[in-house]
């Protein structure tokens, strides 16, 4: 069974994919770390994030065993990592690892920004997750506070609006819902009430595809 899971930042959707994959023993990848690896290591080169042979060099480099996640979790880095996946072929050099992950044995559960479109398309599930910006600024101030990173809210707030309207409107593979994912909208519940109602929106695919 493949898991496509999807939606803007700090929506659950990476705690709701962890939590699934664990209900349902299967392995999880948080494809946002792929981007975010790359961005890393264009930095870490000492280049320019905007220069894209360099982005896409970093891409090509990248095993899904090189995840520091201490150090690609801080808020600049998801900045960074949108601005990376906005370019064509950086996404293009790393489609294969990600299609690769969801082709193992017994399926997988996948989570980012165009999982249900474009890399698994024939997932068994789709769920897209959203929550309010203001919301979803609280939750992710609050994680980032709990890493030591004092950000103000309002901060937290703006990069997440500048982040949806990047993601959202780039040329290549946008976030958006694909037609036949189910919508679930996290603003009103907690961790508890969110991973329950996707897993309830798994097991009713279940029952239907059977
Ligand atoms: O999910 P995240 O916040 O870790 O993702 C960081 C950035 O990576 C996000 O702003 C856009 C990009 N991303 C993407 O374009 N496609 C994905 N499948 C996952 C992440």
């Amino acid at each position: 069974m493949i898991i496509a899971i999807d939606g803007p930042a700090a929506s659950g959707k990476g705690t709701i994919a962890r939590r699934l994959a664990a209900h349902f023993g299967l392995p999880h990848l948080d494809t946002g770390l792929i981007y975010r690896a790359t961005a890393r290591t264009v930095l870490d080169w000492g280049d320019r994030l905007d220069d894209i042979q360099r982005a896409v060099a970093a891409a090509r480099g990248l095993a899904l065993t090189d995840f520091d996640e201490e150090r690609l979790r801080g808020a600049q880095m998801g900045e960074a990592a949108s601005v990376v996946a906005a370019m064509p072929q950086v996404r293009a050099e790393l489609i294969d690892l990600q299609k690769r992950f969801a082709a193992r044995p017994g399926g997988a559960v996948l989570d980012g920004r165009d999982i249900g479109t474009v890399v698994c398309p024939q997932a068994d599930v789709k769920i897209f997750v959203t929550a309010s910006p203001e919301v979803r600024a609280q939750r992710r101030a609050l994680e980032l506070h709990g890493r030591g990173e004092r950000t103000a809210y309002e901060d937290v707030l703006a990069d997440i609006r500048r982040r949806d309207e990047r993601d959202s409107h780039r040329s290549t593979a946008p976030l958006k819902q694909a037609a036949d994912a189910v919508l679930l909208d996290t603003s009103d519940l907690d961790i508890e009430g969110a991973f329950a109602a996707a897993r309830a929106i798994v097991e009713e695919r279940r029952a239907l595809a059977k």
